[in-house]
C-alpha cells in the first residue's frame, strides 16, 4: 500500500515566490514589532495598524505565483496520497492545485468577525475600520495570532499520527504548536526536512536533513519518491 505522505510548510516554501519570511535576516519581524501586528493586545491597541499590515501582505499575495516547491507538491499526489499542513497564511498551495491543504495559522484572503470566531468570509481587497460582518461585529483578519488558541492543530495531530512519509519545508520550527506535531509520528516514519539553515530536530524518527531551497530540494525529492514508488 502506499505511504500517505504529509508535508508540514512554513514560510520558506513560499519564499522564491517573492514573500518574506518572518525570522530570516530582513524578515518580516525585523521590521515590525510582532506583538503590535500579531496579537490581540495589539489589535485592541492600535487596530488600524494591523489591519494596515495585513493589507499590505494581502497586496503582495496578489501580485505573486506558486514557485517551483508548490508544483511539486501537485506532481507528488498524483503518485500518493498527500496531505499539507501549512502555517503560510498565503494560497500558494491551493493555485498549484495542491488538494489537501490545511491552513494552521489561517488565511489571508479570510476574515472574520472580532466577536464570532464562525463567521468567516472570502476577502480580497483591503480591510478597513467599519467593514463589519453579519452580526454587526468589526472585521478582522483571520489569522491566528499569539496567544489565541489554534484551533486546527488537534486535526493536523492527527493526520500527523497517521503518516507514512513526513516531509518538512522551510520552517525555523521555532513556533508551537505547529513545531511540536512531529511528536505526533509514528516512531518508524521517516522524516525529510527541506531548508537552507535546517537546524537537527529532536526525534527518534529517521531524519533527513536537505539542506536546499525549497524550490530545488523538493522537486528532487519528488522526483527520487516516485522513482522508488
Ligand atoms: P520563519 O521565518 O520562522 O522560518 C522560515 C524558514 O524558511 C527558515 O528556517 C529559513 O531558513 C527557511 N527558508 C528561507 N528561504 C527558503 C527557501 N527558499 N526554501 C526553503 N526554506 C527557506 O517562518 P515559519 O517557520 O513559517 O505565524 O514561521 C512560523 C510562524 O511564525 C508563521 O506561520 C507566522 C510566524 O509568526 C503567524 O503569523 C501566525
Amino acid at each position: 500500500m502506499k505511504p500517505n505522505i504529509v508535508i508540514l510548510t512554513g514560510a520558506g516554501i513560499s519564499q522564491e515566490s517573492g514573500i518574506q519570511t518572518f525570522r530570516d535576516a530582513d524578515g518580516l519581524w525585523e521590521n515590525h514589532d510582532i506583538m503590535a501586528v500579531a496579537s490581540p493586545q495589539g489589535w485592541q491597541q492600535n487596530p488600524e495598524l494591523v489591519l494596515d499590515f495585513y493589507n499590505q501582505r494581502r497586496r503582495q499575495l496578489h501580485q505573486v505565483q506558486p514557485n517551483a516547491a508548490h508544483h511539486a507538491i501537485t506532481k507528488l499526489q498524483q503518485h500518493f496520497p498527500v496531505q499539507v499542513i501549512t502555517q503560510n497564511v498565503d494560497d500558494l498551495h491551493e493555485r498549484a492545485g495542491n488538494q489537501n491543504v490545511l491552513h494552521l495559522h489561517g488565511e489571508l484572503f479570510k476574515v472574520r468577525s472580532d466577536k464570532n470566531p464562525e463567521l468567516i468570509y472570502n476577502w480580497h481587497k483591503d480591510l478597513q475600520l467599519g467593514d463589519l460582518a453579519e452580526d454587526g461585529a468589526q472585521l478582522r483578519p483571520h489569522i491566528v495570532w499569539f496567544g489565541e488558541p489554534v484551533p486546527m492543530i488537534t486535526r493536523a495531530a492527527d493526520l500527523v499520527a497517521q503518516a507514512g512519509i513526513f516531509i518538512i519545508v522551510g520552517t525555523s520550527m521555532a513556533v508551537y504548536p505547529a513545531a511540536g506535531l512531529v511528536h505526533y509520528l509514528p516512531s518508524y516514519t521517516p522524516v525529510y526536512y527541506i531548508d537552507p539553515n535546517a537546524a537537527p530536530i529532536a526525534i527518534s524518527n529517521p531524519l533527513t536533513i536537505i539542506r536546499e531551497k525549497a524550490g530545488t530540494g523538493l522537486p528532487k525529492l519528488v522526483a527520487q519518491l516516485i522513482q522508488e514508488d
